[in-house]
């Protein structure tokens, strides 16, 4: 997604702005840019196609452009190839107005059609020009403020931005729009920031503003002014962000995503503590009462990719825990589904950034049934946060690397805590089990330490099947789950075609492909299912596949069949996808630094899709 970044203060804006920048390359991006003026001078715009050295490079680090006020900019394109000319920041042809957008002006060519009417012309095909361009055009035709005519533009564009804005008759000044995309705010003594995401500007300042949908800001002298659509000024509280700045670096690791897996351990614990206080599961934060838990008549969980598979998880886990009915639906396919939902469904949105554009509209959609939702997110502040009737935060810190894992990780002890309590609340386990069950998840965080002291055997295994062409997961229940998301990291960092099966399903059709030497990954956690899944590796094997097993220590007769076998402490079979993701985790990574990949921007990926 793109990246925005702003600065207005005593010091020079370009390598403050070039800097923010490089804290935000992980949201994806094809092209960059800024914009900086100089307080008596014209505003200078430098646009580079590629990466932000391009940009860095054309700037010498930023210096050859003087200012103290500006706005930069890195493009994933949307609208429009990626190019220089297509690059942000954009500007009205007297540059007049000088912009920057993250999101999508759904009704751009409308607007369009409008703005060439009036004698307007346009140089690139995106739509943050037509934005820049429809602000100057109300900016000159009501002579008002600079919040009149983004107001003015505001009521006219459908979509989503985080839109920043530099004014000709206004040095010094940048202004600020938000509807759906994200964006964070910040002061610090005379310098105001701004960002799609705090890591831009964490070493500058930890007090920051959040800014809600259709509402616009004024930074300016070390002071942010806030604006209602009606253009009323509005008070916001600062929030101090408690995030370490390492917390946001590598900490001597070589990508953030092992970083990140190598945190599980320690989120594990943190999401914990917040979950379980004085030995009971604590979910006062939902705001959920005892009356609501036992009157929901099912849960309907939605999200996207990684948190999908945490739903998948949580089907298995709350249904045979509290016998309700969970069904789970892709966010993308649920918003445009016409399913009737019982009015005592509890729509639960997973999801780490909290700005998934999918996700963000299911939860609007379920609300507007008048379904109760709650939201299990980790960016504090964000969207779905926000607008949910509650949220669960996870607590796991800044995930930088675009394949979660420690928020996947993170959000699997909240389904695992949500589960045992409604099981609780709803009679459906006992005093004893729901004891024991606690017992278990406060296991987890030594249990998971113990997979890492065997990590050099998923390194050299990884080594092996660095250049192989298909990977398939396969496994039933729970393990089936832990499949789904084993697939998609290896697929999304080593950019291997992986598919993950229920291994019953093999027979169906896919087994068609396993060919001599093809790798399967057999998943195999669930006693109750260890024999079945067993057979379905037998049958892989039979066909001349290499099969590698994942499975819980103790179950060496494994090794009958399999070629290479990991194994993981056990835990309650409810939870051990905590431990297996784990090693699913170090495998994706170790064959994508094999394969010499950019292990923490993989291509065409973003970290939060926030567009359509
Ligand atoms: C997972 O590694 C991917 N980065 C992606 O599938 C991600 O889980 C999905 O886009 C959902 O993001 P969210 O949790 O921020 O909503």
């Amino acid at each position: 997604m793109c990246g925005i970044v702003g600065y207005t203060g005593l010091n020079e804006a370009a390598p403050i702005l070039l800097e923010g920048l490089s804290k935000l390359e992980y949201r994806g991006y094809d092209s960059a840019g800024l914009a900086v003026r100089d307080a008596d001078k014209e505003t200078v715009i430098i646009k580079a196609k590629g990466k932000l050295k391009e940009l860095y490079e054309k700037t010498d680090g930023g210096s050859t452009i003087k200012g103290s006020c500006g706005i930069g900019h890195t493009r994933w394109a949307t609208h429009g190839e990626p190019s220089e000319k297509n690059a942000h920041p954009h500007c009205s042809d007297d540059g007049n107005v000088v912009g920057v957008h993250n999101g999508i002006i759904e009704n751009y060519q409308e607007l369009k059609e409008k703005l060439i009417k009036k004698g307007y012309t346009f140089y690139s095909s995106t739509d943050t020009e037509v934005a820049i361009k429809l602000i100057d055009y109300y900016y000159k035709k009501y002579n008002k403020t600079p919040i009149d005519a983004l107001n003015r533009a505001l009521v006219r564009m459908r979509g989503s931005y985080a839109l920043l804005v530099m004014f000709k008759d206004f040095p010094g000044e940048i202004y600020a729009s938000r509807k759906d995309s994200p964006m964070i705010l910040g002061v610090n003594n005379n310098d105001c920031f701004i960002a799609s995401d705090v890591p831009a500007i964490l070493k500058h300042t930890r007090n920051v503003y959040y800014i809600d949908n259709l509402e616009s800001a004024r930074l300016a002298d070390g002071k942010i002014t806030f604006y209602n659509l009606d253009g009323e000024e509005i008070q916001k509280e600062i929030t101090e962000i408690k995030w370490s700045a390492q917390a946001a670096e590598k900490d001597g690791f070589e990508h953030f995503m092992i970083k990140e897996i190598y945190e599980q351990p320690a989120v594990i614990e943190k999401v914990l503590s917040s979950l379980i206080k004085n030995g009971e599961i604590d979910l006062s934060e939902t705001k959920l009462t005892k009356e609501q838990i036992n009157e929901f008549s099912q849960v309907l969980i939605v999200a996207c990719g990684s948190a999908y598979h945490v739903g998948v998880v949580a089907q298995y886990v709350m249904e045979d825990m509290a016998k309700i009915p969970v069904r789970i639906e892709y966010a993308s396919e649920f918003r445009y589904r016409k399913s009737p939902f019982d009015k005592n469904t509890l729509v639960v949105i997973i999801s780490q950034s909290g700005e998934t554009a999918d996700s963000l509209a299911a939860l609007r959609e379920a609300k507007a049934r008048g379904l109760k939702t709650l939201g299990i997110v980790n960016v504090v502040g964000s969207s779905i946060a926000r607008e949910a009737d509650s949220v669960i935060y996870t607590h796991a810190g800044p995930e930088i690397s675009v394949a979660t894992t420690k928020a996947y990780s993170a959000q699997l002890v909240a389904v695992y805590a949500l589960s045992v309590k409604f099981a609780y609340i709803r009679g459906s386990i006992s005093e004893g089990a729901y004891r024991k069950y606690i017992k278990e998840l406060n296991s987890l965080s030594s249990l998971t330490k113990k997979i890492f002291e065997d990590k050099e055997r998923i390194q050299w295994f990884a080594s092996k099947f660095s250049n192989a062409k298909d990977i398939f997961f396969i496994g039933r229940g729970i393990d089936y789950a832990i499949s789904l998301e084993g697939s998609l990291k290896l697929k999304e960092i080593s950019y291997i075609h992986s598919e993950a099966y229920a291994a019953g399903e093999l027979k169906h059709g896919t087994i068609s492909l396993v060919e001599k030497g093809t790798l399967v990954i057999g998943v195999l956690t669930q006693n109750e299912l260890y024999e079945k899944t067993l057979s379905n590796i037998i049958e892989c094997k039979s066909r001349g596949a290499y099969i590698m097993a994942l499975t819980c220590y103790g179950n060496y007769d494994i090794e009958d069949t399999a070629d290479f076998t990991f194994y993981i402490p056990r835990t309650d079979s409810h939870f051990m996808t905590s431990c297996a993701i784990i090693t699913l985790q170090l495998l994706a990574y170790y064959v994508s630094v094999s394969r010499g990949l950019d292990v923490d921007k993989p291509r065409n990926l973003a970290k939060s899709v926030t567009v359509e």
